[in-house]
Parts: structure tokens; C-alpha cells; sequence
């Protein structure tokens, strides 16, 4: 079955929980759709998951669209979401409206998503009117790790949760069909979802969610830079990794590989001729 904003919207209604993961090429992400998970995230992450830098703030607008073009072509049932990355929204809502279509139209994503609450209803709104789909991230929002401070958990205090609260009703009130909770405490996080009619999707924001993101790296132990606390892995892929990687290397050193079974044949007689 397809998976559109519409089927996110369902699934909210009957108490369903979306599932989503991050992926930024094709054959991952078609393992992912063949997997059926509800909606693939081509996130900002890849700054640092996929190209080595230290926070999300140097990824473009030509990483996203290179990636999720990739993302798209593997992909038939899960929605594919991409991610506008920092400094093409945020300068105004002509930049956000012109980028989110350049997400739609040179990346093939169905649905866009950026970071901020009240502070960016106007580009949501504006993204929404051109008929792309928001999907809102309120919390934790990476993009703003220098003026959090570092990566640091949200919304702890009661002003802080107060305008957690609010900015996750501005978000909707501008038409984001959903919105990430990121590094939220899980009562604050069940809480904002009880109050809003749009699914919220958490990552370090406790059980209390209508759906869960994680990065495909983190969950399948593939990334050590740095492990958030409420990452759990479900495979050690790394370790299997480079296992495989020195097994190809002591065998392609003694000899044993390429064997006749991964090896070319032709007729003995056209080499005879070649002597
Ligand atoms: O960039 C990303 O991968 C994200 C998720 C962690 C929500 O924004």
C-alpha cells in the first residue's frame, strides 16, 4: 500500500504507529521499502552520517536534492520526505517556497520538512498553499545546536514546555501534516500528542509518540561517532562490516579469491591461437 499524508493522517485516527527511517541512497532505501516502513526521511543527517561533518549545518540544498533523487528511485510505497536543510527556509518564505520545490521537482520527494515552531508558520504555510506537504520538527532541532548550547535535551522546564507546546500548535495551525519531536521528555512528548490531530513522529521523546524516527546508522550500529542515549541498535552491521572487509582482504592476499566460481571462461583453443 501506499504511504501519503493522507494514510498519516488515518493512522492517527486508528491509533496506528507510523514507522520512519532515515536512508540517503537507493539500495538502502529500497531495502526499507521492501521492509514497509511508512515513510523514508532523507535527513539532514547525511551531513554527518554519510559525509563526515561534525553537525548538519553545511549540507545544501544540491547534497538534498542529489540524495533524495536517489531515495525516490528506490522507493514505491513509503513517502518519501526530504529534508530542507539550514539557510534555505529560515532567510525567507520565497527561499523556503522555491526550495521546497526544487525538493519536489529535482528530488521527487512527496513531502518536505523543517525545523522550528511559531517562527517559521509562515513558511509552512506558504510550502503547504503550493501543495507540497510540511512535516514540522519542533525540540531538539539540530540546526540550532549553537544556540541550544550543544545537543541538549528540550522542553524541561516549564517555560521551555510551554513554548514546546505552542510551537507544535503553530506548526499545525500552519498545515504541517506531522511534526518530529526530537529529544523531548516522554510526558511533555505524550502530552503535545494527546493535544494535537496531527501525528507526532518522536526520536528521543519516549513511547508516548504516534510514530518513531531513527537514523538507519544508529539503529543498526553502523555509526560510532556518537550514540544518543535513546538509540537502541537492532543489529551490529558495522561489526559485520568490517568482518567482511578483512575476510576480503586476507583472501584476495593468500590467493583464494577470485575462485573459478567468480571467474571468466573461453575456449581453450582461441587462447592456443593467441600463444
Ligand atoms: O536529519 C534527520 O535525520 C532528522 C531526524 C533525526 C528526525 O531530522
Amino acid at each position: 500500500m501506499k504511504n501519503t499524508v493522507v494514510t498519516f493522517a488515518q493512522a492517527k485516527e486508528q491509533g496506528i504507529k507510523q514507522t520512519v527511517l532515515t536512508a540517503y541512497d537507493y539500495s538502502t532505501a529500497k531495502l526499507m521499502d521492501e521492509a514497509g516502513v511508512n515513510a523514508i526521511l532523507v535527513g539532514d543527517s547525511l551531513g554527518m552520517v554519510c559525509l563526515g561533518y561534525e553537525d548538519t549545518l553545511s549540507v545544501t540544498m544540491e547534497d538534498m536534492i542529489h540524495h533524495t533523487a536517489a531515495v525516490a528511485r528506490g522507493t514505491k510505497n513509503a513517502l518519501v520526505i526530504a529534508d530542507m536543510p539550514f539557510m534555505s527556509y529560515q532567510t525567507s518564505v520565497y527561499d523556503a517556497l522555491l526550495n521546497a520545490g526544487r525538493l519536489v521537482k529535482e528530488g521527487r520527494a512527496q513531502a518536505v520538512k523543517l525545523e522550528g515552531g511559531a517562527e517559521v508558520a509562515d513558511q509552512i504555510r506558504a510550502i503547504m498553499k503550493a501543495s507540497i506537504p510540511v512535516m514540522a520538527h519542533v525540540g531538539l532541532t539540530p540546526q540550532s545546536v549553537h544556540t541550544f548550547g550543544g545537543f541538549k535535551v528540550q522542553g524541561r522546564t516549564e517555560t521551555a514546555a510551554q513554548k514546546l507546546l505552542d510551537d507544535a500548535r503553530a506548526v499545525q495551525e500552519a498545515g504541517a501534516f506531522a511534526v518530529v519531536l526530537e529529544g523531548v521528555p516522554a510526558k511533555l512528548a505524550e502530552m503535545i500528542t494527546k493535544e494535537l490531530t496531527i501525528p507526532t513522529i518522536g526520536i528521543g521523546a519516549g513511547p508516548g509518540c504516534d510514530g518513531q524516527v531513527l537514523v538507519y546508522q544508529d539503529m543498526l550500529g553502523m555509526f560510532s561517532d556518537f550514540t544518543p542515549k535513546f538509540v537502541k541498535r537492532y543489529g551490529a552491521i558495522g561489526e559485520s562490516m568490517v568482518a567482511a572487509f578483512k575476510q576480503y582482504m586476507e583472501e584476495v592476499q593468500n590467493g583464494s579469491f577470485p575462485d573459478e566460481a567468480h571467474s571468466f571462461t573461453m575456449d581453450d583453443d582461441v587462447l592456443d591461437k593467441l600463444y
